[in-house]
């Protein structure tokens, strides 16, 4: 641990963003979704006192947060220390993160009176989002910054049913009740969205990802009919910024394809669905990004090294690979595996055998 940061390099030039356009890399990128949180105990120390969102407004504390990992890890990129429901609360939405809970909204929005009431996102109000950015991309040298925001739909969700949800029931109602109110709310959330992408990259973030964690609660014709358009806008937001776009989502083996014409270059892969056969079904066209469990991260190393090595081959399936958990570190996990695992994928993919 304590590796130091490199401090020379060019981020455009890391193989994050080769990996993400199809081009050879030196060793497979790896990094972790949720790999700035809980697991770690420098984490928990320096988040005391501090209520998830208000850390979230802190450049100082952001930039410290997502540099933890990096230093740590030794991974391949940064993912910039936020959360998918800060540019709703940026543009007014009244909304809090409860701990073990996730985003509890306390107004949810289900006419279209509560969607002609949902404020639009001016870049002035993330001022701060810009800041940290800046901080965080002048600290990692050649280490690249990945920006964020959560897609319509997943956002859609929280809005709706108030907070976190199972089945998405009051979600779907909306979408197949009232397909002009669900349309008018996920445009407004493409553009909070594609606002808030937009604010990171301008600042400096080499790649962005669009989190639409709950999509695969859709069907194929759902998700082509009332989402795809709305997660295209909010992607087409960066698109003439020439910087990488991954599009993720967890249970969404059926739509990857159309997840990848959303206008994203990665396609992130949950564990459900081995990258050879991901690749398959993209057509080729798209990198892919996953898809260790991240339960597996429990697990002895003995049964974990296989299966790496597995993921590490059928990952050249596809035209690129950025080695990844197919959703985020769960709290528990043991941080010195998630470094022996940035070692493996290191070690077992260097000089072109993995390219
Ligand atoms: O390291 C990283 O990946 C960057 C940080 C990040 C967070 N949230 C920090 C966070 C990212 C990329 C997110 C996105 C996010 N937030 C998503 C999409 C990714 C995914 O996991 O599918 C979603 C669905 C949310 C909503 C959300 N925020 C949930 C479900 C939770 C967990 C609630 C809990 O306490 O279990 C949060 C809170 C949150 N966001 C935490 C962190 C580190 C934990 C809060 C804390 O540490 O106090």
């Amino acid at each position: 641990m304590s590796l130091e940061l490199p401090t020379t390099g060019d981020p455009r030039d890391s193989d994050l963003v080769r990996a993400a356009r199809g081009l050879p890399v030196r060793r497979t990128p790896v990094w972790f979704m949720r790999q700035a949180g809980r697991s770690l105990p420098e984490y928990r120390a320096i988040r005391e006192g501090t209520s998830m969102l208000q850390a979230c407004r802190t450049p100082d504390l952001v930039t410290e947060i997502t540099l933890q990992p990096v230093r740590r890890h030794g991974v391949d990129a940064a993912i910039f220390f936020s959360d998918i429901v800060v540019p709703l609360q940026a543009a007014g939405v009244d909304v809090q993160i409860v701990p073990g809970v996730g985003p509890v909204v306390a107004n949810p929005i289900r006419t279209a009176a509560d969607v002609a009431a949902l404020p639009s996102l001016q870049p002035d109000a993330v001022e701060d989002i810009a800041t940290s950015v800046r901080q965080i991309t002048a600290e990692l040298g050649g280490v690249p910054l990945i920006g964020f925001a959560g897609a319509p739909f997943t956002l859609a969700s929280y809005l709706i049913e108030g907070g976190p949800s199972k089945n998405h029931e009051h979600t779907k109602a909306l979408m197949a009740g009232a397909p002009e109110v669900w349309n008018a709310l996920c445009a407004k959330l493409a553009d909070i969205s594609g606002t808030f992408l937009r604010v990171q990259a301008s600042a400096g973030a080499s790649a962005v990802q669009l989190f639409d964690s709950w999509v695969g609660a859709l069907s194929l014709p759902d998700y082509l009919r009332h989402v795809q358009p709305h997660s295209a806008a909010a992607l087409a937001a960066v698109a003439d910024l020439d910087i990488p776009r991954i599009h993720f989502g967890v249970g969404t083996g059926e739509l990857l394809a159309a997840m990848g014409q959303a206008g994203a270059d990665v396609v992130g892969v949950d564990f459900r669905v081995p990258l050879d056969v991901a690749a398959e079904r993209l057509g080729d066209a798209y990198a892919v990004q996953g898809n260790l469990d991240p339960a597996l991260l429990f697990a002895p190393w003995e049964a974990l090294q296989p299966v790496i090595a597995d993921i590490l081959t059928r990952g050249k399936s596809a035209p690129g690979h950025i080695f990844n958990l197919g959703h985020g570190v769960l709290p528990d996990t043991d941080p010195e595996v998630l470094t022996r695992v940035v070692e493996e994928v290191h070690a077992s993919s260097a000089n072109g055998q993995n390219s």
